[in-house]
């Protein structure tokens, strides 16, 4: 069934419901200080543009079709993260990113444009996890920042565990090239295949010369993606874990929704709470996620500046 705003919602300018790829219901915006998109499946951020390219990376191969989960922007990974603390729940990364949710706010300031989005327990979901919640999702996008804010509430009688994240892909120039920063002397998680798991300390700013895909654990600091005269930079709260993925060569040519050649322009840094730092709620609290997005690029403002 296609959710649409609610009655009551008046969406302001700059921000329109259209049909989106495959048809899916999308949230465009149009502002003087940016452009993005949303669609309402997964709450999927797919777009945010503030000044030059976009932020955010999508896969040309990404399928755009309900209950499949699109190849990029950022899909949201709930109640589980993965196949769950235990590996085999289903479907991978939880039901979230392919439910469609309710636009239920749209507000627009000169600088800014915030979107709320809701998703609540139904009979389906309760069928692959027995909890009742509440999540609301506020996607707030700008010139200077794109701010993800989820917030999930226990409504049910007895308290629950659950895992999440904002699984942001970002485009970048070559990965090879790319330095993240700010994890040094966190502990981490390996899950590439046939490699040692760990626990592993980061010892340096991360670079990348293979399949990479390590959950840090047990830290909030700020991830700093070093690319060329670009600059990144996700800031968390809320979340102990940060994922860092990029498939490289011989697992992007085995996913059918990602360019064999689309591993060199694209990493994963994710604002989480996996694995040991799973969230529990009792019944009636409430935890909030934020991921505060924001890029720098030298080359685009020094270009400004010669104009
Ligand atoms: C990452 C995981 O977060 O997501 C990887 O760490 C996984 O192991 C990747 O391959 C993509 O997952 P999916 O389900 O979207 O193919």
């Amino acid at each position: 069934m296609t959710q649409v705003p609610s009655p009551q919602l008046t969406l302001p300018d700059g921000v329109e419901l259209v049909p989106g790829r495959g048809g899916l219901p999308a949230v465009r915006i149009d502002l003087p200080g940016c452009t993005g998109e949303v669609y309402l499946q997964g709450a999927h951020v797919t777009s945010w543009r503030p000044a030059g390219g976009d932020v955010l990376w999508v896969s040309e191969a990404a399928v755009f079709r309900t209950g499949k989960a699109i190849r990029g922007g950022v899909p949201i990974c709930f109640p589980w993260f993965a196949g769950g603390v235990d590996g085999t729940s289903t479907p991978a990364h939880g039901f979230a990113r392919i439910t469609e949710w309710n636009l239920v706010g749209a507000t627009v300031d000169d600088r800014s444009v915030e979107l709320k989005l809701a998703l609540t327990d139904t009979v389906d979901t309760r069928a692959m996890w027995p909890h009742s919640f509440a999540a609301e999702y506020g996607v707030r996008m700008g010139r200077d920042e794109l701010c993800l804010t989820l917030a999930v509430t226990n409504t049910g009688d007895e308290a629950f565990t659950f895992e999440e994240a904002l699984h942001s892909y970002f485009a970048v120039r070559d990965i090879r090239q790319v330095r993240v920063e700010g994890l040094e002397g966190a502990s981490y998680l390996n899950t590439v295949p046939g490699e040692d798991a760990g626990p592993h300390v980061q010892d340096d700013p991360i670079g990348f010369t293979g399949e990479t895909d390590r959950t840090y654990q047990g830290t909030t600091a700020t991830a700093v993606i070093r690319d060329g005269d670009r600059t990144v930079t996700v800031a968390r709260d809320g979340s102990a874990s940060a994922v860092v993925w990029n498939p490289w060569v011989a697992k992007s040519a085995a996913m059918s929704d990602f360019g064999d050649d689309e591993w060199t322009g694209m990493l994963c840094v994710e604002t989480a709470n996996a694995k040991a730092d799973a969230v529990t709620l009792e019944p009636g609290a409430e935890h909030t996620m934020t991921a505060r997005i924001t890029e720098v690029d030298h080359g685009q403002e020094a270009l400004i500046g010669s104009s």
